[in-house]
C-alpha cells in the first residue's frame, strides 16, 4: 500500500507537529518554538526542539529530527504506512484501503510481497506441525516442556524433509524471485529452487511491528549447524531486529531480559517473564541497543555461564552503556542457560536472581579481579589500573563518576584516588574529548562550514520564503554540492516559488532514517548569538558568499573542464555579492 503526497500531505496538515508531540510528551514554549526532554536519548536538557512553522523536531544533542509521520515511527516503532494510518484516525481522515495507484512504488511493493511470503510460510510451518508428517517437530517441542499455548504464541513449526514449503508458497502465487528474495528459497543450476530449511523445527522472527520477517531454524537433536537463519534480505536487518521484541514491547514492562538463544526466550515467556528477548543468531548490537532504549531504561542480561557466555555478556554490557542502558547480569549458574534454569529451579528462583542481579559492570570487574593474585601487590596495582583504564572508555561525564563511586567502594580505595587513576588513563588516549558519535553517519560533516552554509540557506528560506525573488538570480540548487542537499533543494525552491513550501514535506521524501535526520538539519540550523533583524541580514550575505564560493570551487576541482569564460564570469559575480542587500520581512 503506498498513498499519494496529496493524502500524506493533508494527513501532515491535519496533525499540527506541536499538538502530536505533546500528547506524548509536554512541550514548553521556548521563543517561537518548543522544546522537551528528547525521548530518543538520556537527555537532561530539553533538547528536543519543535517547531510549529516548520512542522519539524530536532534534537541538537543526539540529532534525531524529522515531521510528524518520523516521529510516530520512531517513538512509536511504527512503520511509515502505520504512523500515516495513526495520524489520519486522529484527524478523521478517511485513507483509501488497499490503495495501489499510480504512486505506488516498486520498491515498497515488493517489501510487502516478501512479508507476505515469510508470513504464508509461517502459517505453512505451523500447519504442519501439527500434522502427521510433523510430529517428530510436535514432540521435539513437547520434550522441552512447551506447552499448547506457548507453541502457538510463537507460531512455531516445522519444515518438512521434502522442502514442499516452496510447492506451497508457488501455489500462493509468489514467483521464484519473491521465493528467493524473501531468504526461504536457496537456488542452484542443478537442483534449481529448493527450501533453505529441511527438517527443522521453525521460530519465526517478527519485526517491530509483529510482522514475520526470517525464521531461525533448529535440528532436532544434534547436527551441524544446530541454527539456521534466514539471511539478512531487504526486509530482514539482524541488527536492528531483536526475537520477541514486539511481546516485550507489548508487556509494558520496566525493563528487558536481554537472551542468547529462541529457547531462552521462549522459557522465559512460559514462565511469565514476557520482557525477555534475544539478539538473532549474532552477538548483540548497538542497532539493537538503541531500540530497547526507546523503551526501558533498564536491561537484564540472561546469558550463558559458560566462558564464552560471560565474555559475551560483558560485551553487551559495554554497548548498553554506551547507550545509556542501565545493565546488570543475571547469575545463571550452576546451569547453563535461562532455559535449563527455569526448568530446573521455576520461575520463583530466577526472580530471585533478576532482585539480586549485579551492575554489568561490577560483574565485569569481579571477573576482572579473579585473574589477579589478591596477596600480591603490584598484581593489585595493575588490577586497580586496569579497572581504571576501563572506567576511562566511558565518554558521559556523570555516568563515569558514578562508577567512579561504586568501583572504588568494591575496590576498597578512596574515590579520589581512584579518579586521579581514571583521568590519568584517559589523558594517555585523550579520551574524554573525543566527541560522541554514538550512531555513525549522523553528524557527518556537521562541522564543515560549506554544509553548514547549505542547512543555513535553506533554514533561512524556510523561516522567511518571502526572500524568494530576491536570491532567485543569485543561488540556485546547483550551489548545494552535497548530492543529497542538491535534491532537497530542486524540490525546495520550487516549492518555494510556488508559495507551498513545507520542510515537513522534504522528510518524506525519503525512506532511511539517517537520510530523514539529515534532512531536518538541513532546516534547523541556527546561528549562535545571531538575534537582531540586520545581524540575520548581514548573516545571510556571509552564508550566501561561502555558498557559492564553494559551488565555484567545486566547479574549479569538480574534474570536468570549466569554460574559463564561464569561470571568470562566475568569479566576478561572487565578488558582487558582497555589496548586495537582502531585506528580512519586518
Ligand atoms: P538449545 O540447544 O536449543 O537450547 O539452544 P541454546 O539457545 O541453548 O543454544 P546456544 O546457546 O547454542 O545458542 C544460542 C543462540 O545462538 C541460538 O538461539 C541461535 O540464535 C544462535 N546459534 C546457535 N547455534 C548456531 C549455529 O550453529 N548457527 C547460527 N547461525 N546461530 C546459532
Ligand atoms: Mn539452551
Amino acid at each position: 500500500m503506498f498513498y499519494p503526497q496529496e493524502l500524506i500531505d493533508q494527513v501532515q496538515q491535519n496533525n499540527d507537529i506541536v499538538d502530536v508531540i505533546n500528547e506524548y510528551i509536554p512541550l514548553t514554549k521556548k521563543g517561537s518554538n518548543y522544546v522537551c526532554l528528547c525521548p530518543f536519548h538520556q537527555d537532561s536538557n530539553p533538547s528536543l526542539m519543535v517547531s510549529r512553522q516548520k512542522q519539524l523536531f530536532k534534537c541538537f544533542a543526539c540529532g534525531e529530527g524529522g515531521n510528524v509521520i518520523t516521529f510516530l515511527q520512531k517513538y512509536d516503532s511504527k512503520t511509515f504506512v502505520e504512523s500515516v494510518q495513526t495520524l489520519a484516525d486522529r484527524a478523521g481522515i478517511k485513507l483509501p484501503e488497499n490503495y495501489s495507484g499510480e504512486y505506488s512504488k516498486e520498491k515498497q511493493d515488493h517489501k510487502l510481497r516478501l512479508i507476505e511470503c515469510n508470513t504464508e510460510a509461517a502459517r505453512f510451518f505451523y500447519a504442519y506441525l501439527r500434522r502427521e508428517e510433523g510430529k517428530k517437530g510436535f514432540d521435539y517441542f513437547k520434550k522441552r516442556e512447551l506447552s499448547d499455548e506457548t507453541m502457538k504464541k510463537f507460531g512455531l513449526g516445522y519444515s518438512d524433509i521434502n522442502g514442499n514449503c516452496i510447492a506451497y508458497l508457488k501455489k500462493q502465487g509468489f514467483t521464484d524471485k519473491e521465493i528467493l528474495d524473501s531468504g526461504l528459497g536457496t537456488y542452484d543450476e542443478r537442483n534449481g529452487l529448493r527450501s533453505k530449511f529441511w527438517n527443522r523445527v521453525m521460530f519465526p522472527i517478527k519485526n517491530q511491528a509483529g510482522k514475520v520477517i526470517g525464521f531461525g531454524g533448529r535440528v532436532l537433536g544434534d547436527g551441524e549447524p544446530k541454527y539456521l537463519n534466514s539471511p539478512e534480505t531487504t526486509i530482514f536487518n539482524k541488527s536492528t531486529n531483536l526475537y520477541a521484541f514486539d511481546l516485550a514491547k507489548a508487556s509494558r514492562s520496566s525493563y528487558f531480559i536481554l537472551c542468547e538463544g529462541y529457547m531462552d526466550v521462549i522459557a522465559l515467556h512460559q514462565a511469565g517473564f514476557n520482557m525477555a528477548v534475544a539478539s538473532l543468531g549474532t552477538a548483540f548490537t548497538p542497532g539493537q541497543a538503541n531500540i530497547i532504549r526507546r523503551y526501558v531504561k533498564d536491561v537484564y542480561l540472561s546469558y550463558d555461564s559458560d566462558g564464552p557466555g560471560v565474555k559475551a555478556a560483558i560485551r553487551a554490557a559495554k554497548i548498553c552503556r554506551e547507550f545509556n542502558l542501565s545493565c546488570k547480569v543475571i547469575d545463571m549458574s550452576p546451569y547453563k542457560d535461562p532455559d535449563e534454569f527455569i526448568k530446573a529451579l521455576g520461575k520463583e528462583e530466577y526472580q530471585k536472581r533478576i532482585d539480586e542481579a549485579k551492575n554489568a559492570f561490577i560483574f565485569e570487574i569481579g571477573i576482572l579481579r579473579k585473574q589477579y593474585d589478591p596477596s600480591d601487590p603490584d598484581a593489585n596495582t595493575r588490577y586497580d589500573n586496569e579497572v581504571a583504564a576501563l572506567l576511562a572508555e566511558m565518554k558521559d561525564e556523570v555516568q563515569r563518576t558514578n562508577y567512579i563511586k561504586a568501583c572504588a567502594k568494591e575496590m576498597g580505595i578512596s574515590t579520589q584516588a581512584l579518579s586521579d587513576m581514571v583521568a590519568k588513563e584517559a589523558g594517555k588516549n585523550r579520551k574524554f574529548n573525543e566527541p560522541e558519535r554514538l550512531r555513525s553517519g549522523i553528524h557527518e560533516k556537521k562541522d564543515d562550514p560549506n554544509i553548514k552554509a547549505q542547512q543555513l540557506m535553506l533554514t533561512y528560506l524556510a523561516e522567511y520564503p518571502s526572500i524568494y525573488p530576491q536570491i532567485e538570480n543569485i543561488v540556485t540548487p546547483d550551489d548545494f554540492t552535497d548530492e543529497t542537499y542538491k535534491e532537497v533543494a530542486v524540490k525546495f525552491f520550487e516549492d518555494v516559488k510556488n508559495g507551498i513550501a513545507s520542510p515537513a514535506r522534504m522528510v518524506s521524501m525519503f525512506e532511511d532514517e539517517e537520510i530523514q535526520n539529515k534532512v531536518s538539519d538541513m532546516f534547523t540550523s541556527y546561528l549562535n548569538g545571531i538575534e537582531g533583524r540586520e545581524e540575520k541580514e548581514a548573516a545571510l550575505v556571509d552564508i550566501i558568499f561561502r555558498l557559492k564560493s564553494n559551488s565555484l570551487d567545486e566547479m574549479k576541482n569538480g574534474g570536468k573542464s570549466v569554460d574559463p569564460t564561464l569561470f571568470m564570469k562566475k568569479k566576478k559575480e561572487l565578488m558582487e555579492i558582497r555589496s548586495i542587500k537582502i531585506k528580512l520581512p519586518e
